[in-house]
């Protein structure tokens, strides 16, 4: 069986690399061509753990890297499309490269014999599978079902473990219109996995369902949590982690996407959960739940810009370090970063900034240019400091120690991820989601 992957982000990039690693044959497409160069020389246009030396391998193995959709729609007997679904300034989704991707394939197919599967791997709202199997009808004059199938099959993999999300999913769900064409697609994972992965078998607009509730109710989960710890926060003595390890042993809550923070970013949650408040309002839904998610994730850098006014009397010219822009820690992405976020509303305060991140500056550089300073070395980034803020939880940050604090010129530690909780530090020490007694 040969797989296409047509589209080379985070999601096609990781999924290649490992089943062309496994030495399944794939031919993995994107139209950028520059990036298609880089990647043939095995690098990865993005920071991702152990996702270079995968890539090596598959390519040494079984993967090609091309621009060429037409070969991948002729030769491949199952293609996932993997491209990129941002959302429209009017929080709707921008299917444009998903309806590219299917003129091609509807064009390619026209004059080709092969029957391949279309499985749609893009988060997008429901009801898009159909749309795009009409595209791929109108264009190559053949019938889903009888000359090429359609698949929709979300994927829950995260930035940062990608590989490992990829390597060992917790859900496979595929949602399709006809039993033949779904059993063949699960028959396939069963092939690769062959471990007991709950399998869900649905529809297409259920299964395109399934996603956006996933990630709406992970952002869920966050914003309850970052609520309880700011009211925890005016609780003297009050620890945030504790309430969220003693609900989450509650098997009916569960312990995961509940650490307390200054909000979720990220190049999926906040663009998820914008689009389908977007899609249910265009069915006269009112989802005020998820517009309230939205509301308490906005205002969580809101409120962290007052209590560091509060601070430090006035913001007006002071020198703050910003630890973390990554809007997650393994990772250099900055999209949606709430670092980013916090740092533009400083900006604003004229606030003298020095950032660090271990793996992020470049991509920061763009969004922020030279408003900012930026360092590689923490106790340069505390140097003369009057405030240091803890933004991204790398591990790197709970080494942080009094020696590295000596240099600043006054000791206030803002961690909004609670790394530094246990350390007995010679400094002003406040906490999301810890009531402190100042
Ligand atoms: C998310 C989903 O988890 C994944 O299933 C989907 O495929 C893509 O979107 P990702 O965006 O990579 O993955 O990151 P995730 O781990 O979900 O974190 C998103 C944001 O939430 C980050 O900013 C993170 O710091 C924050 N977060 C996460 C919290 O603040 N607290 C938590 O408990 C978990």
């Amino acid at each position: 069986m040969k797989i296409g992957i047509i589209g080379i982000g985070f999601v096609g990039l990781s999924f290649a690399a490992v089943l062309g690693s496994k030495g399944y044959e794939v031919l993995a497409i994107d139209s950028d061509q520059d990036k298609v160069k880089k990647i043939i020389k095995g690098n990865t246009p993005f920071y991702e753990p152990s996702l270079s030396p995968l890539l090596q391998k598959a390519l040494k193995k079984s993967l090609e890297v091309s621009s060429n959709t037409e070969k991948a729609v002729n030769e491949c007997n199952l293609i996932f499309i993997t491209v990129g679904t941002p959302t429209t300034s009017d929080g709707n989704i921008n299917l444009n490269s998903l309806k590219a991707v299917a003129k091609t394939i509807g064009q390619t197919l026209t004059n080709s014999k092969n029957k391949p599967i279309i499985a749609i791997k893009s988060t997008v709202i429901p009801g898009t599978n159909h749309i795009i199997k009409q595209i791929i009808e109108k264009e190559s004059k053949k019938k889903s079902g009888k000359d090429f199938g359609m698949i929709s099959n979300p994927e829950f993999l995260r930035e940062g473990k990608a590989v490992d999300d990829t390597f060992n999913p917790h859900i496979v769900v595929i949602g399709g219109e006809d039993c033949k064409t779904i059993n063949k697609v699960k028959k396939f994972y069963e092939g690769f996995y062959k471990s007991t992965v709950p399998y869900i078998t649905t529809n297409t607009q259920t299964a395109e369902m399934i996603k956006y509730a996933n990630n709406s109710f992970l952002a869920t989960k966050i914003s309850f949590i970052n609520q309880i710890a700011n009211i925890c926060q005016s609780i003297p003595g009050t620890n945030v982690d504790d309430v969220a390890k003693a609900i989450g042993i509650d098997p009916r809550i569960g312990g995961q996407f509940l650490k307390a923070g200054p909000g979720y970013g990220g190049s999926c949650l906040p663009k998820d959960i914008k689009a389908l408040i977007s899609f249910s309002e265009s069915y006269g839904q009112s989802p005020t739940l998820l517009k309230a998610v939205q509301t308490a994730n906005s205002q969580q850098v809101e409120i962290l810009v007052s209590f560091m006014n509060k601070v430090l009397t006035s913001l007006k010219g002071k020198k703050i370090s910003v630890l973390g822009l990554s809007f997650k820690e393994n990772s250099d992405d900055t999209r949606e970063s709430v670092s980013i976020n916090l740092i533009k509303k400083l900006l604003k305060h004229k606030v003298k900034i020095i950032a660090h991140d271990p793996m992020a500056i470049e991509n920061t550089r763009k969004i922020i240019g030279d408003k900012i300073s930026y360092t590689k070395s923490i106790v340069e980034a505390l140097k003369d400091s009057e405030c240091v803020i803890i933004m991204t939880p790398w591990k790197n940050y709970t080494k942080l120690n009094n020696k590295d604090l000596k240099l600043m010129k006054s000791k206030i530690i803002i961690d909004t991820r609670r790394l530094l909780t246990k350390k007995k530090l010679d400094a002003k020490y406040f906490a999301i989601g810890l009531g402190s007694s100042n």
